[in-house]
């Protein structure tokens, strides 16, 4: 088979996201798939799910983590990126896990490996693996509101879900221009069928064909979903806007806005607490932000056997 890298979510047709789905209602710590298999870890910025959770899959299922601790690498000595993974790639390892700052670094060291490279995440441009865990979590959510019959397994379950996002309403709300699971959700979620619009202050977005708002409270009894996303101040030259409190004011989605809607609550993580989401929704039922962490691990078990397992 070809080497195949996973850099952005049109790495995958719409069946083989659905065979990672199906997968992921089933896999388990028994799938030892990757065992005998060595597995490199290169964080070039910081994570604290990404990064954890690829390496707790990959230990799942039976394989090896090797960590690069950015800190106390070459890097640090002025060494390229390009080297540091053609360095890595000569110790033969089965797969290299990457994130970086900079916009189409993964896709740049496919240039100098002969192993998969797959995206922890690539400054504005993509985070494949947070939108497939993303869409995992909807589509589990409301395919177990669908399915009343206590028989139906998991699998079909999510299957269903899958299924039933066509029509479904989005707000994304929050720093779309900087955001790089912004960008993975709106390419994932357009092909299944989910109507996205995009909720920000004028600076925060860019030009786009998708549905804009300024407004969450205008938007709020048209959606099913909203995906709050952090400020990614990091990103930001200089200061856009007055203070993250300014901001909060506008888009915080708080007890007040939500009321008793039966709408659910997504974010990627970090939150900034009472700036993107406030206390009182984090801690409600209709938050799904740690079902997300938890699907993650799931996600990247499924993702790590279809790219690297052992058939
Ligand atoms: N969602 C996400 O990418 O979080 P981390 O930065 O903690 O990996």
């Amino acid at each position: 088979m070809a080497l195949r890298h996973l850099i952005q979510t049109s790495d995958l047709s719409n069946d083989e996201i659905r065979h990672i789905f199906a997968r992921t209602a089933n896999i388990s710590e028994s799938d030892k798939v990757l065992q005998n298999k060595r597995f490199i870890t290169i964080f070039f910025e910081n994570s604290t799910r990404t990064l954890s959770s690829f390496e707790i899959a990959i230990k799942n299922l039976g394989g090896e983590v090797i960590r690069l601790d950015i800190a106390n690498s070459s890097t640090a000595k002025g060494e390229s990126i390009a080297d540091t993974a053609a360095t890595l790639n000569a110790m033969q390892p089965h797969a290299i896990i990457t994130r970086h700052k900079s916009a189409g670094a993964p896709n740049f060291l496919t240039q100098f490996t002969s192993c998969p490279i797959i995206n922890g995440g690539d400054g504005a441009h993509a985070h494949p693996t947070q939108a497939l865990l993303d869409l995992y979590t909807m589509a589990t959510h409301f395919g177990s509101l669908d399915t009343k019959d206590s028989n139906v397994s998991q699998q079909e379950i999510c299957l269903r879900g899958l299924d039933s996002m066509r029509g479904k309403r989005i707000a994304i709300v929050g720093d779309i221009k900087n955001s790089r699971v912004a960008n993975s959700n709106i390419a994932l979620l357009t092909r299944f069928g989910v109507d996205v619009t995009l909720v920000a202050p004028p600076h925060f977005l860019y030009k786009t064909r998708i549905k804009t708002a300024y407004n969450l409270r205008k938007v709020i009894d048209n959606i099913d979903i909203i995906m709050a996303l952090r400020t990614q101040t990091e990103r930001h030259n200089t200061q856009i806007y007055g203070s993250l409190k300014d901001y909060a004011n506008r888009f915080c989605v708080t007890k007040d806005l939500l009321g008793n809607r039966d709408i659910i609550v997504l974010h990627p993580g970090p939150v900034h607490r009472n700036i993107d989401i406030d206390d009182e929704i984090l801690a409600d039922s209709r938050c799904k932000i740690l079902q997300q962490v938890e699907n993650g691990v799931k996600i990247r078990m499924s993702v790590m056997e279809f790219f690297c397992g052992n058939s």
